[in-house]
């Protein structure tokens, strides 16, 4: 891949864009904010770190949304964070503005780019870029699954003591308090989970997955989590760019699969090359499809609160 853009140059977005760059996953990181000199500054700053790891990705900053034309993928970080006490939704009102904006820089710049969402609350944010974009669900995506599930992974190997690279885990739904953190098809390297953490204890890990973002915003306290989510965007990208079929719970709009239409929320996707190759149709249980269902009614919710999109300004 030639060039990943990256909106937003927060911790999130440096953090995802330093990955990138040290993994080589394209020739051309670019960093763009609308603060004055911060994107050159991180920009920058992730350039002098190419001498220890040996990478010649270039990595660039720029006021100027016209300097993501060319990117293949662009990564949505611009927003505000919730603070201490605040859920994902309470920013829905003030990041619908700024996606808006985002999205209408992209339709101009980057308009055959696929867009990953990362700002929350990301499964509305996800469902109004495609809404605003009028593009098909395959380029419009939102991270937060690989970052929910890589939680759960840490949580079952600091129980288990076995080596994280062994342990799958499966999060669907809405990336928040209804999300739904599937027990049943993690696995330790094929042997289920259950054979070695009982019932109750895999409750325990199922909330404190669901608590995972506001767990680290009450320890950190001004500032939420940023480096599993940088290394979550940058799996997601490498899955594209490296045209890997990975299989990664991602944000997809859903078109009937799971019952659900005209939402989008965490589902099992295949990423490849162009995007969202397939959605996976899990065989859920009758626990745990009432549980992505109650998951959806909230998600629903929030896109009943997403102001019209002006006629003329769908893509
Ligand atoms: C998290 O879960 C910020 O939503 C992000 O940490």
């Amino acid at each position: 891949m030639q060039k990943v853009a990256i909106i937003g140059a927060g911790r999130v977005g440096e953090t995802a864009a330093q990955i990138l760059a040290e993994q080589e996953t394209s020739r051309e990181v670019v960093l763009i904010d609308i603060r004055e000199d911060a994107p050159q500054g991180v920009a920058l700053d992730i350039a002098q770190m190419a001498p220890f790891f040996h990478f010649d990705t270039r990595v660039t900053g720029s006021n100027d949304p016209s300097a993501m034309a060319g990117a293949e993928v662009v990564v949505v970080t611009a927003g505000v964070a919730r603070k201490p006490g605040m859920s994902r939704s309470d920013v829905l009102e003030v990041n619908v503005g700024v996606i808006d904006g985002v999205v209408d820089d992209i339709l101009q710049y980057a308009p055959d780019a696929i867009v990953i969402m990362v700002t929350n609350p990301v499964d509305v944010l996800t469902y109004r870029a495609w809404q605003r974009t009028g593009w098909p669900r395959e380029r419009v995506l939102g991270q937060a699954g690989v970052l929910d599930a890589s939680r759960m992974a840490a949580f079952i190997a600091m129980e288990t003591g076995f080596s994280s690279r062994d342990i799958t885990t499966i999060v669907l739904g809405g990336h928040g308090d209804s999300m739904v953190p599937v027990a049943r098809f993690c696995t330790i390297n094929g042997l289920p989970v259950s054979q070695f953490i009982d019932d109750q204890r895999m409750a325990e890990i199922v909330q404190r997955t669901r608590d995972g973002g506001a767990e680290i915003l009450a320890l950190r306290k001004n500032s939420s989590a940023y480096i599993a989510p940088g290394a979550s965007i940058a799996a997601m990208v490498d899955a594209i760019s490296r045209h890997r079929n990975r299989l990664l719970p991602c944000v997809a709009l859903l078109n009937g699969e799971y019952g659900q239409r005209d939402v989008a929320m965490g589902v099992p996707c295949v990423l490849s090359r162009a995007g969202l190759r397939r959605v996976i149709e899990l065989d859920l249980n009758d626990v745990e499809a009432a549980a992505f269902r109650a998951s959806a009614g909230g998600v629903l919710e929030d896109i009943a609160r997403l102001p019209a999109v002006p006629a003329d300004r769908t893509g």
